[in-house]
């Protein structure tokens, strides 16, 4: 049995980026690392919590003492995510492709002697923070989702967090310029419903440890800082 303030919670963390098949060979992917999904992993662990870690394709290692299910599409996360749940805490730190392509096909697209050159039709994917925060039954006590932004940082998040329904919004700017994404540190605003904290920028890990501590004192309304 796990010690710490976070003993006997269940906290689901979604991390990485997903795959979307164009054929059996290509996909469409992003650039998220995965780093920063793994870091609130290991900080929640060793705050005691059991945590299921739903997993794409990511570059960094998984984090250790957790229940790893790797997926590919944002269609499979959100299949493992609902099978995960009932939870007591959901941190949504994947960056879910938006679009999938209609009719993925089973065999390669080839080129041909005409030089033709294939369209796609892309569907929208299920916003899993979204149905999560929403959810009438079995809604985690607290829901946390990131706003991963270019532009209007805070104003576009802040929109996010009551359009999507959940509690918390981590906010960041992952303008090619700022080396967030993909990075090994993280420059955040907290976004809840009593306002907004600018935290300091700092590694991955220390991000997550904060997080962590502001989790612990949500779910148990002590305060260890
Ligand atoms: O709408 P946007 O993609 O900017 O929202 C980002 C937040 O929503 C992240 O927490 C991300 O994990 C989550 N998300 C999701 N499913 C999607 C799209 C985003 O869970 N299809």
């Amino acid at each position: 049995l796990q010690n710490g303030p976070l003993a006997g919670r269940h906290i689901l963390i979604t991390s990485g980026p997903t795959h979307e098949p164009i054929d059996p060979v290509r996909y469409i992917a992003n650039r998220s690392s995965g780093s920063q999904g793994t870091a609130i992993a290991n900080a929640l662990v060793a705050l005691g919590a059991q945590v299921t870690f739903v997993t794409g394709p990511a570059r960094a290692a998984l984090p250790e003492g957790c229940r790893v299910i790797a997926v590919e599409t944002a269609r499979e996360m959100r299949q493992a995510v609902e099978d995960t749940l009932p939870v007591d805490a959901a941190i949504f730190a994947a960056a879910v492709a938006d679009w999938h392509v209609r009719n993925a096909g089973n065999s390669k697209i080839k080129k041909t002697a005409k030089g033709d050159i294939p369209t796609f039709d892309l569907v929208e994917n299920p916003d899993i923070l979204a149905q999560v925060s929403q959810r009438v039954t079995g809604r985690p006590d607290l829901v946390i989702g990131f706003a991963a932004e270019t532009n209007d940082v805070i104003a576009n998040a802040t929109k996010k967090r009551t359009r999507k329904g959940c509690d918390w919004i981590l906010a960041n700017d992952v303008s090619p310029e700022t080396g967030i994404m993909g990075g090994a540190e993280n420059d955040v605003t907290l976004i809840t419903s009593s306002g907004v904290t600018d935290w300091p920028r700092a590694s991955k890990q220390a991000v997550a440890q904060r997080l962590a501590r502001e989790i612990a004192k949500s779910l148990t309304g002590v305060h260890n800082d």
